[in-house]
Formats: C-alpha cells, sequence, structure tokens
C-alpha cells in the first residue's frame, strides 16, 4: 500500500466523520469550456517576474499585491502545527531552525524566499515551510496530448492539501481553500524578453506548472515512495546537499533548457531530494513524455508513439505500469474520458472537460492549467467541487 496508501487512509478517517465517502464518479463532462456559471470565480491575474532584477527584489510586486492571502494561508498552517501539536512548540521550531535552511538553499532561491519573507513580513522559517510543503501533500493530474495536426495540448490539475485540515462545515480542505486565492499566472522575462510563463501559488519559488513558449511544456506530479522526501530533507539539513530540490530543477530547466530533449536529458539524468513525476511535452510530434524518477534515477520514460496508437500520455500520481491505490484511482476515469474523447476530437476544450469530471477534479483540486506550446499560450483557472465530490 505504501505511504500514500497511508495518508489516504488517514484522510478517510479525518473525513468520513462528517462525511460519508462513496467514490463520487460521473459520466465524463462536456461543454464545460469555457467555464462558466456559479464555480467559475474571477479570471487569475498575470505577474511579471523580470529575472534582471536581484533575486531578493523579484518577487516584491506580486508579494505587495498577495500579502494579505498569503498571511492568512500561512497563519492556517500554523494554526494546523498549534492544533498538532499544542503550546506553539512547533511553530517555534519552524521559526528558529528553518531561516537557517534558506542559508543552504541553492541560489537563486534563497534570496528570494528571504525577499518574500522581508516584503510580507512572515517570518523567514514559515515561508522556508511552504516552499518545501507540497513534497507530502500534492495529488495532481497531468496529460499532454497530440491533436490530429500534430499540435501538442498539455493540462494539469494541480491538487494540494491532503489531510491538511478538513473542514467539517464547509466540507472542503483548509489549505487548499486558502491557497486558490494565491494562484496566479507568472511571465518571467529577461532582457524585457518572455522566458517562461507558469501557474503559482503567491509565495512559492520552485515550478509546478511551466510553458516555454514555442519550446517545450512542463508540470511535475508528486511520487511517493518510502526513500521518499522525507530522508533527501533530513539528509539536506545534515548536510548531504548534492541532490536537487525537484522544484528547483523544473523552475531551472524552464529557465534555462532550450529544447524538448534538453529538458528531457536534465530532469532524467539531475540527482534529486525526493523521487517524482516530470511531465513533458515538446513542440513537435511525438514528443510528449512521463518521466518516472528516483531520487538517483529514471526509472521510465513514456513518450507518445502515434504508430502503437499512444496519442496522449497522462500521470496521477502512481507509476503509470503497476495498478493505483483503490481509494485514489484518478487514471482510470480520465484515460476512459481521453479514449472517449479519441484524438480526432482531442482539443483545449475536451481536455478541460476531462479535467473537470469528478474524481479527476475533486476538493483538493485548487487549479486548472492549459497549454499549447505553438501558441506559447497558458492559461489557468481556479477550481471548485460542487457537492457531492469526492474528497480527494
Ligand atoms: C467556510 O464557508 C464560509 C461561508 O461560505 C466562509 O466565510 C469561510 O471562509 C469558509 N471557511 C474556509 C476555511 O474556507
Ligand atoms: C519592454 O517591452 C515592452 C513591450 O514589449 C515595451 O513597451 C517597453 O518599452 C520595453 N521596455 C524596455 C525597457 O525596453
Ligand atoms: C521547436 O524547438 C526547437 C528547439 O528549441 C526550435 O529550434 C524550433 O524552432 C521549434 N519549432 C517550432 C515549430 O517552434
Ligand atoms: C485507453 O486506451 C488505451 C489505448 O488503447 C488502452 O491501453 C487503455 O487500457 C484504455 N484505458 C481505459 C481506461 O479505457
Amino acid at each position: 500500500m505504501g505511504v500514500r496508501g497511508l495518508l489516504i487512509f488517514a484522510a478517510l478517517f479525518t473525513v468520513s466523520s462528517s462525511q460519508f465517502v462513496p467514490p463520487y464518479t460521473e459520466d465524463c463532462r462536456s461543454n464545460m469550456y469555457p467555464p462558466k456559471g456559479p464555480t467559475f470565480r474571477a479570471a487569475v491575474k498575470w505577474y511579471t517576474v523580470d529575472l534582471d532584477l536581484p533575486p531578493s527584489k523579484r518577487w516584491t510586486a506580486l508579494i505587495t499585491d498577495k500579502k494579505a492571502e498569503l498571511v492568512a494561508m500561512i497563519q492556517a498552517i500554523v494554526d494546523l502545527a498549534d492544533a498538532f501539536v499544542p503550546s506553539g512548540r512547533l511553530v517555534e521550531l519552524v521559526d528558529r531552525t528553518l531561516p537557517l535552511m534558506a542559508e543552504t538553499l541553492p541560489k537563486p532561491f534563497g534570496e528570494e524566499i528571504k525577499g518574500i519573507a522581508a516584503t510580507s513580513g512572515v517570518p523567514l522559517g514559515e515561508v522556508v515551510l511552504f516552499n518545501i510543503f507540497y513534497e507530502v501533500f500534492t495529488v495532481c493530474t497531468s496529460v499532454v496530448a497530440e491533436d490530429r495536426n500534430g499540435h501538442l495540448i498539455h493540462g494539469r490539475n494541480l491538487d494540494f492539501g491532503l489531510f491538511l485540515g478538513w473542514d467539517v462545515k464547509n466540507k472542503s480542505w483548509i489549505i487548499s481553500e486558502k491557497l486558490k486565492p494565491l494562484v496566479v499566472n507568472l511571465e518571467f522575462k529577461r532582457d524585457n524578453q518572455t522566458v517562461f510563463k507558469s501557474t503559482n501559488f503567491a509565495g512559492y519559488v520552485g515550478m509546478l506548472t511551466g510553458i516555454k513558449p514555442h519550446k517545450f511544456t512542463l508540470t511535475m506530479n508528486e511520487r511517493f515512495s518510502l526513500d521518499g522526501g522525507y530522508i533527501g530533507i533530513l539528509e539536506w539539513i545534515l548536510g548531504s546537499r548534492d541532490g536537487m530540490w525537484m522544484s528547483f530543477l523544473t523552475r531551472s530547466v524552464l529557465e534555462n533548457a532550450n529544447s524538448y530533449q534538453e529538458a528531457k536529458a536534465r530532469l532524467s539524468l539531475t540527482k534529486l531530494l525526493a523521487p517524482a513525476y516530470f511531465i513533458l511535452g515538446g513542440n513537435q510530434t511525438g514528443q510528449g513524455a512521463i518521466i518516472t524518477r528516483s531520487r538517483t534515477l529514471s526509472l521510465d520514460i513514456l513518450e507518445l508513439d502515434l504508430k502503437l496508437g499512444r496519442w496522449y500520455v497522462l500521470e496521477t500520481n502512481y507509476d503509470h505500469w503497476k495498478e493505483p491505490f483503490f481509494l485514489d484511482d484518478r487514471r482510470t476515469p480520465a484515460m476512459t474520458c481521453m479514449n472517449k474523447t479519441t484524438q480526432q476530437s482531442i482539443s483545449v476544450m475536451t481536455v478541460y472537460d476531462m479535467l473537470s469530471t469528478k474524481p479527476i477534479l475533486n476538493k483538493l483540486t485548487t487549479y486548472t492549467t492549459l497549454m499549447q506550446v505553438s501558441e506559447g499560450k497558458l492559461e489557468s483557472y481556479i477550481r471548485d467541487c460542487p457537492d457531492p465530490c469526492m474528497p480527494w
């Protein structure tokens, strides 16, 4: 069952005290795009991050704008920690020890995080915590599909907050709800030119979702394993620092790699602190891959192969050659909808339909992002999952 199964069981106990948890599956949705109606929130705002500024200044405009939301989200984490270990000891530990960690983070991330702490007034240790947090609590769905004209569409749901405080009254995850107002689209510029774009949470400096226009698209999904993030982070604290933080690698690849091939090589070969799935799309037919990583090795690369009928690759949080955990199977419904759609009809609209079908859309889903490499386009939507809806 593994670590992830245990976490799901823990979540099941948390949630089932207030709500019966059947598998809320439904028929594949259609005509969901463009998003509208009661669950449509205001458009996700765009911000520019200027890479020519010193790292400590790059996030000032964004954080000044999102300060209240960032403080509220971090406060919710602090409240949870206090509920978990009363007396405030846990938060005290975070405030005292994690600032030291900011000093050890690779350039420019430590400086950027310090800049965010200074602008928001949130204690440095708590901003560091937020930046290493996703390690444990993300669940996601990513897909790269090729349409009949050879154009690639990359879509993803970012689900975050598993087991982080179930709000009995609202039937929602406290942290997931607090993250939604922090969802932003970013345009990273150098010499006044776009380098890449991403969907992010304000205050978070790594990348989970991004596009290098006309070159490649990239998302990262969490991969659970016993030799997982905890051990890697512990080693980092103890001074063994040859592994790379996963979302710092994705950011560095978006910033520096210039082709699908180069991105694929770096994502496959760089030593990591924790296992991960990288979902990479290129700009030409056949260029789409799921890279399954252990900390040291690329275990498997599954690529598009039209001759074999593989016109899309899809990843949730389980190795594609294994069965997903029975209480957390988003892969089968997602593939069912993709197969029903067929390559003839795949488009940004039908990918959005698939990502709007429960339980691929669930109570942890914070945003959906759709990327079209040939157009250089990224669009994202904050998501709410109307009841009845699976908690994950
Ligand atoms: C729960 O719902 C109420 C009313 O809709 C809202 O004011 C409140 O902020 C929600 N709580 C959380 C934690 O999202
Ligand atoms: C940057 O580019 C924008 C539009 O592309 C232009 O309006 C602006 O003047 C440029 N700024 C500088 C400093 O070159
Ligand atoms: C695809 O990417 C390669 C490598 O960066 C680039 O040379 C090529 O021009 C791109 N093709 C298109 C159609 O944008
Ligand atoms: C979807 O189609 C692929 C390719 O034909 C097949 O391998 C897979 O089992 C199908 N999955 C589902 C859930 O229908």
